[in-house]
């Protein structure tokens, strides 16, 4: 789909869609419809008795009279106040998606929104971003589609009346979605296509971006005593892998031994396929571990992002990448491994084995970059879909500033996460009989704080916050700016995390 910004001009084909104010108030570009149409936009308001110009609704015309296009649309925009620039990218998804299902091919967007406060170059380019992130689709793989079945929106032109101002704030958005289609796509590709090679691959394709890119092999891994991670990768065929990712905006050294450039530091489990090893899953719904390598496809997707806007920041992004397989050499359960840092685990379900990943990632990374605070995101419990549904991913800290802000950031782009507690009473559930701590709790209580304190056990005194995304990384139905599938939770919330609060002016 092709995204342009021009001057306001008569529409002459495809849709034409304007915007109305709660209590049926026309915007100046509805006002002129209504004069070319000889009224029709008024008279279709007075006979649809449900259409109040409220967020949400939209109001097609067919065949306006006095006019060339297919149809014109009405936009509800709600109150002035209420519209912002999350508020626009919804209208632009539900746009793209509204127009797709009326078989239209091209539309212009004639959205004024000049009451609101947000300035117009800005809310162009946030309805031109909502209905980007919406056209997205993973349909390589279907190679028998019907012409009728595809989307057929081709174009859309967003009109501003500074189009260069409006192509300008446009510009970073653009890159923003291409980062966030980068981790649908590696999401959404099965698991005999991604595996922790070829991921690894998709990763170092980025140095072209600017980025470092080191990828270390099964022997390096071994050299180094990441035997937590190598645990869970023994059952497969396919070899583990952990890759390290440097941006370096901000200047100075990405390692943190000089001190004022210490980097951001972001961690992500890659588990190309959880089959829960030995501990196996049921078989029901198995096909959605594919995508139990979100958290990595996100700090990739990040990593890509932050390189590709030029961020003033440093940053470092390390992904633990393995396949969970039972087999011959699998992991038993029961094993005790010990992991990077020296602590000894009991792996009592080699299901819990996100965690074991992350033990020997969390490790390395807060090792080798001393970074001022740590981020992992991880799809790492069912339990967290228990607690928080398909809405907000769980966010666990150990620094309040922290939180608050992961809070603040992901409001702000509509990637919401709500905080869980951690405390040593159920750090107790984890300590071990045989070992100095066990992959998995007593019972089936707390289950996701349960895996956020085993995480906190390989963490020193660094601010540290883990996002759990297992419920929000991929969606059984499409909402506004996200259509159904891999959503790339994580991308939006830490570009603006790390744009709002670490990026020198
Ligand atoms: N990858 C799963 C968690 C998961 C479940 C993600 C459903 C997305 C959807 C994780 O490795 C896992 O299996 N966790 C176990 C932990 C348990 C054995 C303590 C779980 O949640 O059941
Ligand atoms: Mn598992
Ligand atoms: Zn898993």
């Amino acid at each position: 789909m092709e995204i342009s910004f021009a001057e306001a001009d008569e529409p002459r084909s495809g849709a034409v869609v304007a915007g109305v104010w709660e209590e049926a108030v026309l915007t100046p570009a509805a006002r002129r419809l209504d004069e070319a149409t000889d009224g029709a936009i008024r008279r279709a308001l007075s006979a649809a008795a449900r259409f109040k110009g409220k967020k949400d609704e939209l109001l097609p015309i067919v065949g306006p009279p006095g006019l060339t296009v297919n149809r014109i649309v009405l936009a509800g925009l709600g109150k002035p106040a209420a519209v912002n620039a999350r508020s626009l990218q919804q209208l632009g998804g539900n746009l793209v998606a509204h127009l797709n299902s009326a078989g239209e091919a091209e539309a212009t967007f004639a959205i004024d929104v000049d009451e609101a406060d947000i300035e117009p170059a800005d809310a162009a380019a946030h309805l031109a971003f909502g209905a980007r992130l919406k056209s997205y689709r993973f349909d390589k793989y279907k190679t028998k589609e019907k012409p009728e079945k595809k989307p057929s929106l081709r174009r859309i032109t967003v009109t501003a009346a500074a189009p260069s101002a409006a192509e300008r704030a446009y510009q970073p958005l653009d890159k923003t979605a291409d980062a966030v289609f980068f981790t649908r796509d590696l999401v959404s590709e099965p698991a005999n296509v991604i595996y922790p090679e070829s991921l690894a691959a998709q990763a170092e394709a980025l140095t072209d971006l600017g980025l470092t890119v080191e990828v270390l092999d099964e022997q390096k891994l071994r050299k180094l005593g990441m035997n937590a991670l190598l645990g869970v990768a023994q059952g497969s065929a396919r070899p583990p892998r952990v890759v390290v990712m440097e941006w370096r905006g901000a200047g100075g050294d990405a390692s943190g031994d000089n001190g004022s450039h210490q980097p951001l530091a972001f961690v992500g489990k890659g588990v190309t396929f959880d089959t829960g090893g030995i501990s196996i899953k049921p078989a029901a719904g198995m096909g959605d571990m594919k995508w139990d390598m979100a958290g990595s496809a996100v700090v990739m997707g990040l990593m890509r992002l932050l390189a590709a806007r030029k961020a003033k920041v440093n940053a470092v992004g390390v992904v633990g990448l393995v396949e969970n397989m039972p087999s011959g050499t699998a992991q038993r359960p029961g094993d005790i491994v010990t992991s990077m840092s020296g602590q000894t685990i009991e792996v009592l379900n080699t299901d819990a084995e996100g965690r074991l990943v992350l033990a020997d990632a969390l490790w390395y990374c807060q090792d080798r970059y001393k970074p001022q605070l740590i981020i992992d995101l991880a799809t790492l419990t069912g339990a967290v879909i228990v607690a928080l549904g398909h809405h907000c991913a769980g966010l666990f800290s150990n620094n309040d500033e922290l939180a608050s802000r992961l809070l603040e950031a992901g409001k702000a782009v509509g990637e919401e996460v709500w905080r869980l507690p951690l405390d040593e009473s159920y750090d107790r559930d984890i300590d071990s009989d045989a070992a100095d701590v066990k992959n998995i709790g007593g019972g089936r209580a707390a289950g996701s704080i349960i895996g956020a304190q085993f995480l906190q056990r390989f963490i020193n005194d660094v601010p540290w916050a883990h996002l759990d995304i297992a419920g929000t990384a991929w969606s059984s139905k499409d909402t506004a700016t996200v259509p159904k599938g891999a959503t790339a939770f994580g991308v939006r919330l830490l570009d603006r995390f790390v744009a709002q609060y670490y990026e020198k002016a």
